[in-house]
């Protein structure tokens, strides 16, 4: 976990540029699409593994309220100097807030790092209102993120700069496995799918091809997609 926390202190200034360039801004964009329909608007978020408040200025832009919550504290000062909502550093894993005190929680491409997945989701249901939701997109298990740990770890043995290139130990999903998750938990009309085919760190030309391939992809090939998408409800 230090590990992870230390890594996003030493990119957190550069952070957004990732997600500022076209590329970056159509991959995050294609994350919200998938996160937003299944949250309350105008409600109070929490939001885990906020990183920057990327995900938190969108909600707010709309109407909502919402506070950040992120094991980096370089991460969640640069988060505080974008947005003027509430940023704390934690672990997503034990929440320090009232039961029932929020109407939605999200998670966007940071629920992969968590060693205790169950904790952060027990902890979600327990301070979520009735009939509040959460929405979470991680990376999920395919054919091509198996390859990621070993490229990761080339890149460390490089000493390759660059946001999230370390190898963190961490867990590709499947989709039963989310299901298994939420289910146990007790969420319930729990959606899992599988999108987007093309990742923000392919290549432009590669990018552009499998950008088009896309919607084909999470229609009628879905296992070839890099990211996995969860959302449930506390009835
Ligand atoms: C790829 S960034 C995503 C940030 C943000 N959600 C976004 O969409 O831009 C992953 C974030 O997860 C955070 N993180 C990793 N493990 C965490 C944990 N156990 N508790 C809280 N935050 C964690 C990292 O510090 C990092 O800011």
């Amino acid at each position: 976990m230090k590990k992870v926390s230390e890594h996003y202190d030493s990119v957190a200034t550069v952070y957004d540029n990732h997600y500022d360039q076209s590329q970056g801004q159509i991959y995050y964009n294609h994350i919200c699409e998938n996160i937003m329909p299944n949250i309350p608007k105008g409600g109070k978020l929490l939001d885990l593994g906020c990183g920057t408040g990327l995900f938190m200025r969108r909600y707010i832009a709309l109407g909502g309220e919402a506070v950040g919550l992120d094991i980096s504290r370089g991460m969640v000062i640069k988060g505080s100097e974008k947005c003027s909502a509430d940023f704390m550093t934690g672990n997503a894993e034990v929440l320090p807030f009232r039961d029932e005190s929020f109407d939605a929680v999200t998670s966007l491409l940071a629920f992969s790092y968590l060693q205790n997945p169950e904790d952060m989701l027990e902890e979600s249901f327990r301070i979520l209102k009735p009939g509040g939701s959460i929405s979470i997109c991680t990376l999920g298990k395919n054919v091509f993120t198996t390859m990621v740990p070993v490229a990761y770890r080339i890149g460390e043995k490089l000493k390759i700069k660059r946001v999230g290139m370390a190898y963190f130990g961490e867990h590709y999903y499947r989709e039963e496995e989310l299901t298994a998750l939420f289910e146990k938990i007790g969420f319930s009309d729990i959606k899992v799918e599988r999108k987007s085919f093309a990742h923000v760190d392919l290549k432009p030309t590669l990018y552009s091809f499998t950008k088009k391939l896309e919607p084909f992809v999470e229609e009628k090939m879905p296992y070839l997609a890099f990211n996995i998408c969860a959302s449930g409800v506390k009835q």
